[in-house]
């Protein structure tokens, strides 16, 4: 599978930043087919402009979150199902922010991820380490809980994307080193492989992106890394130019 290069705007944006950025980037994908998949996270109540901006282009659209039911009385959530009709072809869940804000557990995060895959979404599957587990060395085996436990049976490489995402490298402009990238990649696709009712899920083609602090100036030598296939990207997606400087540097 290609690169896949997300935004994922977190709880920022307006209607009319909706409709600038992503006009901005859909007039960019029009005059140059991206070798890169590209796809917006944009908050729920500004999926439907962003929807409009990007039409007829190769950009897709993603939510930020969903519920793991597929409809009812949840006040304040989003269904994979609506996303779906909204036009999202992804789904990020298990963002550490939401695991930190919502005290979301791997399996509430597995039940999101098979809402999303009932609804014939792709979910964007989040897992990462905290500054704390990095420096007592637990990062392998947060990593192997969180994989094993965040993920549908049912996931495979070609209906579901990873994210490793290092809580420390999150908005805090420190960024990962291919010495800390590599081999956690690595790991994920191990153990995905070895997950599923068959004990053994089809791992091939699986994408595994790469998020924290990652911008124009550094997205080459992070895309370059061995396992990365691509990244989610935060504050750097709500800047046209600089999320384009990570699209344009796919290999
Ligand atoms: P930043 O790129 O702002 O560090 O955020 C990364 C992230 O959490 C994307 O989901």
């Amino acid at each position: 599978m290609g690169y896949l290069i997300a935004g994922n705007w977190k709880m920022n944006g307006s209607p009319a930043l909706a409709r600038d950025l992503a006009a901005a980037l859909s007039a960019k994908a029009r005059a140059r087919a991206p070798r890169a998949a590209i796809a917006l996270c944009p908050p729920a109540p500004l999926l439907a402009a962003v929807g409009a901006a990007i039409q007829g282009t190769s950009i897709a659209l993603g939510g930020q979150d969903c519920h793991f039911a597929d409809k009812g009385a949840h006040t304040g959530d989003v269904s994979a199902v609506l996303l779906k009709e909204m036009g999202c072809r992804y789904v990020i869940v298990g963002h550490s922010e939401r695991r930190a804000d919502h005290h979301e557990t791997d399996a509430v995060v597995k039940k999101k991820a098979e809402a999303a895959l009932r609804a014939g979404l792709v979910p964007i599957v989040c897992v990462g380490e905290t500054d704390s587990e990095r420096e007592t060395g637990e990062t392998a085996a947060v990593i192997a809980r969180q994989v094993r436990g965040s993920l549908p049976d049912a996931a495979t490489g070609a209906n579901c994307v990873i994210a490793y995402e290092p809580v420390w490298a999150i908005g805090t402009g420190k960024t990962a080193t291919v010495a800390d990238i590599a081999p956690v990649h690595a790991q994920i696709q191990t153990l995905f492989g070895e997950g599923g009712p068959a004990g053994k899920r089809a791992a091939a083609g699986l994408t595994i992106l790469y998020g924290g602090s990652v911008k124009g100036s550094n997205a080459a030598a992070i895309l370059a890394c061995p396992g990365v296939g691509g990244a989610l990207v935060g504050g750097a997606s709500l800047d046209a130019e600089d999320f384009w400087k990570i699209v344009t540097a796919c290999p």
